[in-house]
């Protein structure tokens, strides 16, 4: 900021200026946070899309495929792109988050549609990093919730999981308990310490060392605390008795499957 831009307006009181000082400082922190949103929800969805596109032309290339595999195939690279088309519409109530203006869309929607349908998304590149996902969902779980917010929470985590869990299997689970459901996601990496799972979830905080080669802001989990706290609901981390973490978010249902 040049100094013309920060000359007092005549007339104001010191209090008044320190007040405006506060309040842009604010600003340009809520930028370099979208920035780094940004960022991060447009870079993660790329790697597995680049993964189904290279995989298809190796493919190609070698014959390997029939027409009708390669139109599977590109039916898949479809449905992953278009779920990052819905991502980067998400960011704009990201964006909302740091101004204090993010605003839910709930619908009726199927909980058990959505995790497998993310389950489907990240099955490549889970097998690819040796994490392959077991599911264990109801055959359906109807609850009113955003669900481009629902899907931005268990794709966070189950990435983390692939990211940190030592290329071993993954296990989510979801779970109705009365008015509330129950999302948990599991892997069998080395867990998390306790002085890590204090200050993960906020901004930028990562519990590994400068030096790690995993990519990442850790703005991730700062995302899920917020839109999990949006929803009303709560998210816990602990490691698993035989090792690995465990993230457990528990939201209210608000009805079964009521359109809002
Ligand atoms: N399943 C997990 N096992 C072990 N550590 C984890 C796990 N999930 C998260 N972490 C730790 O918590 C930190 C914060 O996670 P977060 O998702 O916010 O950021 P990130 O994965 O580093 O980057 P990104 O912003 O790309 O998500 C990670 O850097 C990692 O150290
Ligand atoms: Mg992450």
């Amino acid at each position: 900021m040049n100094s013309s831009e920060a000359s007092p307006p005549s007339g104001a009181t010191s209090e008044e200026l320190q007040q405006r000082i506060a309040e842009l400082a604010e600003a340009v922190a809520a930028r370099d946070t979208f920035i780094a949103i940004a960022a991060h929800e447009l870079r993660n969805p790329m790697t597995p899309m680049l993964g189904q596109v290279d995989l298809l032309l190796q493919g190609i290339r070698v014959g390997k495929y029939s027409p009708e595999q390669i139109e599977q195939r590109l039916e898949r690279i479809r449905h992953v792109m278009s779920h990052y088309v819905k991502r980067a519409a998400v960011l704009l109530n990201v964006s909302r988050i740091t101004s204090g203006k993010l605003t839910l869309e709930p619908v009726g929607c199927d909980l058990s549609d959505l995790v497998r349908g993310i389950a489907e998304t990240f099955a490549e590149p889970a097998r690819h990093a040796g994490s392959p996902i077991g599911l264990d969902v109801p055959a359906s779980l109807p609850g009113t919730w955003d669900p481009l917010a629902m899907e931005q929470i268990i794709d966070n985590l189950v990435s983390n999981a692939i990211k940190y869990g030592g290329r071993r299997p993954v296990d989510v689970r979801v779970e109705a308990f009365g008015d509330s459901v129950h999302i948990s996601v599991r892997d069998h990496g080395p867990g998390i310490s306790a002085e890590s799972r204090a200050r993960i979830f906020a901004r930028f905080e990562r519990a590994i060392g400068t030096e790690e080669s995993r990519s990442g802001f850790g703005v991730g989990l700062w995302v899920v605390g917020q839109l999990v706290e949006a929803m009303e609901g709560t998210i816990t981390v602990d490691n698993a008795p035989d090792g690995g973490a465990v993230f457990t978010v528990a939201v209210p249902r608000h009805g079964e499957g009521t359109r809002s």
